[in-house]
């Protein structure tokens, strides 16, 4: 009897170890352990069957069937173990990251063409020895108007088109020269500055008006400045930004600020002086206006108008931007068409 149960303890021992073996993943292993020591298990029939026999062979057949359990306890552990550290293996495997695949590009962002040419033409003028200074969009009429010798009635304060914010005490400022006085309040001569920024007009937009347009403001200002040094400094300029060959030419006007006022006209770049569509006819395109820095200008800021002389200038950046580019209306700088502007890229 006992070496009957042994038997056949023995053959489910085997059989048990050779489905462990073929057991594919912690699964299969799970099955095994309830078929066999499972409320209905083989081996725990085994035990059950413990109470049927005569009492005297109970103590041994206990003490078989323990053996085969925790025998059989300890391998189905152990190969559970081991199927499992198997799957933990090859999932991580499977669901590694390759760090070496390349990353998924995002759209990326080009420089403005107005910000491009702005640093072309603060950088010729760096050359030259001249540093940059900027100044606020709000303004005080003072910085704006009074200081520039365009006192309230001038006519020129009308042309303006001012936009005025908080009554009449703060305005947009109408153009970069307001930052030549706050440059000449805050510190002595000399002055060489470039002053680059947003201007504002009250201007109802079309292809060649915005409401808002940026410019480049230019002041120098030292003990015997003359209109050759205007001069110079102006062709120079144009020579190093549009070529050593370009003709260029002064025309007089007006600007309450300067005098004698000036504007500085280019040979067209499109049909070298000929005429055509984009100079009107004249062969020239107006590009800054310019003059040499008005007395009252220096007095106003408390610089001595008889030992100190100066020149300055102020051009549109757009303008240039436009004839640069043949871009043929303002508007499009403003309108955030990225197909517009990643004409610009890397350039
Ligand atoms: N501020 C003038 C404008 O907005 C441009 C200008 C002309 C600036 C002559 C100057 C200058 O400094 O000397 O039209």
């Amino acid at each position: 009897m006992i070496e009957a149960l042994r038997e056949r303890l023995e053959e489910l021992r085997r059989e048990v170890e050779r489905q462990l073996n073929a057991a594919a993943g912690p699964a299969d292993v799970e099955e095994i352990r309830v078929r066999t020591l499972g409320k209905k298990g083989a081996l725990t029939a085994e035990a059950k069957a413990i109470g049927r026999l005569e009492p005297g062979a109970r103590p041994k057949a206990g003490e078989l069937v323990n053996e085969v359990k925790s025998a059989l306890e300890r391998a189905i552990a152990a190969r559970e173990e081991e199927l499992a550290g198997g799957e933990l293996t090859r999932r991580l495997a499977e669901e590694a990251l390759d760090v070496t695949l390349p990353g998924r590009r995002r759209g990326q962002g080009t420089r403005h063409p107005l910000s491009i040419v702005t640093d072309e033409l603060l950088d010729v003028f760096r050359r030259m020895g001249f540093s940059v200074a900027t100044g606020p969009e709000v303004e005080t009429p003072w910085h704006n108007f009074e200081a520039l010798n365009i006192p309230p009635g001038h006519p020129a304060r009308e042309e303006m088109d001012t936009i005025y914010v908080a009554g009449m005490e703060r305005l947009l400022r109408t153009h970069t020269s307001p930052v030549q006085i706050r440059v000449m309040e805050s510190q002595g001569p000399p002055v060489r500055v470039v002053c680059p920024g947003r201007v504002f007009r009250s201007d109802t937009p079309d292809a060649s008006h915005s409401p808002f347009f940026h410019q480049i403001e230019g002041l120098w200002v030292d003990e015997g400045i003359s209109l050759g040094h205007l001069k110079w400094a102006l062709i120079e300029f144009v020579h190093q930004y549009y070529g050593p060959d370009v003709d260029t030419r002064f025309r007089p006007s007006y600007f309450p600020f300067t005098e004698p006022s000036g504007e500085l006209d280019m040979e067209c770049l499109l049909c070298h002086g000929e005429g055509c569509r984009a100079c009107k006819g004249s062969g020239w395109l107006e590009l800054l206006g310019c003059g040499m820095v008005h007395p009252a200008v220096l007095e106003a800021v408390g610089y001595d108008s008889e030992r100190y002389t100066g020149f300055a200038w102020g051009m549109g950046v757009e303008r240039i931007a436009m004839l640069r580019y043949g871009v043929p209306d303002i508007r499009l700088f403003y309108e955030n068409d990225t197909n517009f502007l990643h004409q610009f890229a890397a350039r």
